[in-house]
């Protein structure tokens, strides 16, 4: 019970320090550090923190600002503890709260949260024992929106972004025993976040995926990058930054199978560059998904990697993987979690996710709209499906608003820093549907500039509108101008015309790359049936395929396709009752798996290769 009664006084005496407004006294008066970055965090040893917390519903935020709406540097929150004298109120009382799981968001926990956008206090105590000369870092695979985070007390760091995953340093505030850790997430929309006030998913909130403790050693690697070169066969290339370490420490890698063991040492920014030689390897590709166990040192430091090889790049309007041309037999994924539904986190999520797309017969997925878990992207290396990562700048986000930039910066350069490794990657989108303005060409092409110099191993691309005018679609967007690869979006026999007007319309594309079609497709609820000229059945959405495979077959330079979407996902836009009931219905199979009659039409074209060229 000692460590209970230290936490007592440490968190009573934290609130009294905060209700007092004498800041300097305690902890709480430090200023905390930015969360670092970790690339192969998932490949770290740590310990979990998931499952049950304890949480606190907080709609105005009332824990974290007084009533004159001042920040109070370092939250307010009951030690449940507290005792029948305490002078202070207890109605922030972890002790009687409610669970709630983490991963996981909490709309789908408990239903009166499924609309619920805002502030959600989770408490959870474990017991540590921290080792000499190590740093211990709070990992969180994502938290949607903004969040904030105490240990023992005192506030570690806090967090924008709902997608990427972000590391506190919590070594100072962990002490042996028992310890707990409190955090908010708040999921309230504002115009000036990324994604903005709108979107077409459900604004799912919380501690989203995996929160755990990661040790590593005093000096330790926190960025990496290993890649093939395209310019020199059998050549590996890259970099490795270490943290802490003096000018001139070596860094090893080893890659086991092939025998291969490079050394260098580092400059004095921390970063040492990698290029060296390997016989026989055989590179990653959807065919052979081979993954290579990798051995990075530095110091007392390693990390343990499973790394995939092979090229990607543009030629003309061809795309070449490993050299060869590729067609991209794909379609769009989010995050919704089959048949629980909700925010998809788990590796049984993902590997049931791209198991369709394989039995789809495609070998490529566009990850909508934002980053996905790592556990869906270490899926993808392992089943060999080629992959669209996407940062969230989605539809009208402020493109004239500095701060607004900064944001899309950094959730830009978590999502590469952390998922560079990742074979099955081969495409950075900057955007969705984009209005065409000078502003928002500008905002997104110093995006693609900043994701060419985070990565200039991978291609860069957007998902385009494009313009109509009678039978002819147009796709000259400005934007095209600094895309390695173009995306673009239509909905004909959807939001335009009926599925047979596909028949008639001829596009015109202003720029020689390669072309994705990146969305495409219609609605229908799973086991509706009628004639395919009624809207909603399963009929109706196969012809739209039916008509769309062959026009999609006259663009000369479609290089891949993506139609929206795998699977049905739940929307706010979405609210016709008996048929979308607030769900998304443009799937080729039901958030309870039920496939329909669209998803045989696709896979016959997959599987037969009667769409796309080269072949
Ligand atoms: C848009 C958008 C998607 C949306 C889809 C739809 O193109 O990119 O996020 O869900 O169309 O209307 O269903």
């Amino acid at each position: 019970m000692a460590w209970r009664f230290l936490k007592f006084c440490a968190t009573a005496s934290f609130v009294a320090t905060l209700l007092t407004g004498s800041f300097a006294r305690g902890a709480s008066g430090t200023a905390t550090a930015a969360p670092i970055v970790l690339t192969g965090a998932d490949r770290r040893p740590a310990m979990s923190l998931d499952g049950d917390w304890a949480t606190i519903v907080d709609p105005y935020f009332s824990g974290l600002f007084s009533f004159h709406h001042e920040e109070k540097k370092n939250g307010w929150f009951r030690n449940y503890k507290a005792k029948p004298d305490d002078p202070f109120p207890t109605e922030y009382d972890f002790g009687k709260a409610a669970k709630l799981t983490v991963p996981g968001d909490w709309n789908t926990q408990r239903e009166s949260l499924m609309y619920y956008e805002g502030p959600v206090w989770y408490e959870k105590d474990f017991s540590y024992d921290p080792k000499p000369k190590t740093h211990i870092f709070l990992h969180v695979g994502a938290a949607n929106y903004k969040s904030w985070f105490w240990v023992n007390g005192e506030k570690v760091c806090e967090h924008e972004g709902g997608f990427t995953s972000f590391n506190c340093e919590v070594t100072q505030a962990l002490h042996a025993g028992g310890n707990f850790v409190v955090a908010a997430a708040d999921n309230t929309r504002h115009e000036d976040n990324v994604p903005t006030l709108e979107t077409d998913w459900w604004n799912y909130g919380g501690l989203t995926r995996d929160v755990s403790l990661i040790e590593v050693p005093e000096r330790f690697i926190d960025q990496y990058d290993l890649h093939l070169s395209r310019d020199e066969d059998g050549v590996i290339e890259g970099w490795v930054h270490v943290v802490g370490a003096a000018q001139g420490t070596s860094v090893e890698v080893q890659i086991p199978e092939l025998h291969a063991r490079a050394s260098a040492e580092i400059g004095a920014e921390g970063r040492t560059a990698l290029h060296f030689s390997v016989k026989g390897l055989e590179r990653w590709s959807p065919e052979t998904p081979k993954l290579y166990k990798i051995v990075l040192r530095a110091g007392e430091d390693s990390v343990d990697e499973l790394i995939g090889f092979r090229t990607i790049e543009v030629h003309g309007t061809d795309i070449l993987l490993n050299a060869k041309p590729v067609f991209l037999r794909g379609v769009c994924i989010h995050a919704e979690a089959p048949y629980r539904t909700g925010r998809a986190y788990s590796n049984k999520d993902a590997e049931t996710l791209l198991g369709w797309v394989k039995e789809l017969g495609g070998n490529f997925a566009r990850l909508a709209h934002y980053p996905h878990a790592e556990t869906m992207l270490r899926a993808a290396d392992r089943m060999g499906v080629m992959l669209w990562s996407e940062n969230p700048v989605y539809w009208a986000v402020q493109f004239d608003n500095p701060k607004v930039l900064a944001k899309a910066e950094q959730q830009l350069d978590e999502e590469i820093n952390t998922s560079r490794n990742h074979a099955a990657i081969i495409l950075w989108s900057m955007a969705n549907e984009t209005p065409n303005t000078p502003a928002r060409t500008q905002f997104i092409s110093t995006l693609a500039s900043r994701a060419r110099s985070l990565d200039s191993t991978r291609l860069i691309t957007a998902a385009l509108l494009v313009r109509g005018q009678g039978n002819t679609k147009i796709v000259d967007d400005p934007l095209g101008n600094v895309l390695d690869v173009i995306g673009t979006n239509e909905y004909i026999g959807w939001y335009e015309g009926r599925p047979d007007k596909a028949d008639t319309t001829q596009w015109q594309i202003a720029y020689e790359k390669p072309l994705i079609m990146s969305e495409f497709g219609g609605e229908a609820k799973a086991g509706l049936h009628g004639s395919d000229k009624e809207r909603w059945t399963e009929e109706y959405q196969a012809d739209i395929y039916r008509h769309q495979l062959p026009m999609l077959n006259r663009i000369a330079q479609l290089r891949g396709m993506s139609p929206w979407i795998l699977m049905d996902f739940r929307s706010p836009n979405r609210p016709l009752a008996g048929i979308q009931d607030e769900f998304n219905r443009k799937g080729l199979i039901s958030e309870q798996g039920k496939k329909k009659q669209a998803f045989y039409v696709l896979q016959k074209a997959y599987k037969e290769r009667t769409v796309g060229n080269p072949k």
